[in-house]
């Protein structure tokens, strides 16, 4: 694996790789886990080629003390990748993403105000900017996302189309613990008490019950509940368990 930690290089060592050869391209923001895995794994089934991303987005973090608690194990993400068959690690930095600031970003002015957009103030815009900026660095024939994020997943896809972007998205899986929780990079997060407290949530997600039912329950186990909403045939919902934010969704 090669791993660049300066962007330049990397766009100066991008045209050396031909177009008749695929890319499949993982963003991420590190702490690597199965879920992470499961999509390079596929990346590098399908392609000749695959180029991960790490890098921990600051725009995308609305709470300051969230994006300064955000799990990071940098030493542990390279022994992980170096012993997959990963062509090419970006680690690029935030002086180098961000040459003018924030002062060009895209908006999308639908869904992404809606649940995680509206209880994370300009989270996706953070999203959107950022992904535009690393497939432009990358160009990637495909690129991999995971449906724990659907909303996130849902956006880039709408935004590849809007733009005309000759990229394919490809959606994966939910990977999750044998008791149900969607794996996350927060999860290391979680106390042993909330540990086992935090399937539950998927649980009550999948239990066909009703909305209010569900809050109700999720209450009950001592979730705080951000959202439970119905959207393009999946259920949504977020909860707090502590300090810790969990997200999840459901085919309905
Ligand atoms: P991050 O949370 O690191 O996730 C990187 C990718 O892994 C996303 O596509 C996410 O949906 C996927 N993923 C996370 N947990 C998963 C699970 N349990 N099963 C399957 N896939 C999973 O999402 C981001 O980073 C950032 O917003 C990013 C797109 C990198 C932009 O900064």
């Amino acid at each position: 694996m090669k791993i660049f930690q300066n962007l330049n290089r990397w766009l100066d060592f991008r045209p050396n790789i031909t177009e008749n050869q695929s890319i499949g391209f993982i963003p991420t923001m590190g702490a690597l886990h199965e879920g992470h895995l499961s999509l390079i794994e596929k990346s590098i089934n399908d392609n000749e080629l695959t180029v991960v991303s790490v890098f921990i987005n600051p725009t995308q973090f609305n709470d300051q003390n969230d994006l300064k608690n955000y799990p990071k194990n940098v030493e542990k993400d390279l022994n992980i990748l170096s012993s997959l068959n990963v062509n090419y690690l970006l680690l690029p930095s935030e002086s180098e993403m961000y040459q003018h600031g924030y002062d060009y970003k895209i908006t999308e002015n639908d869904l992404s105000l809606k649940m995680e957009g509206l209880e994370r103030t300009g989270h996706f815009d953070g999203v959107l900017t950022v992904v535009m900026k690393l497939f432009n660095i990358v160009k990637p024939t495909c690129a991999y996302f995971g449906e724990k994020d659907y909303q996130q997943l849902r956006l880039i896809v709408n935004m590849v189309e809007s733009f005309f972007m000759s990229i394919k998205i490809i959606s994966c899986k939910t990977i999750r613990t044998e008791d149900g929780l969607a794996l996350s990079s927060r999860n290391s997060l979680l106390t042993a008490e909330e540990r086992l407290i935090a399937p539950k949530f998927y649980d009550a997600l999948k239990s066909k019950k009703s909305i209010s039912e569900i809050k109700k329950s999720l209450n009950n186990y001592g979730f705080k509940v951000e959202y439970v909403e119905v959207y393009d045939g999946r259920l949504f919902g977020a909860v707090k368990i502590g300090n810790v934010r969990l997200i999840d969704n459901e085919k309905i």
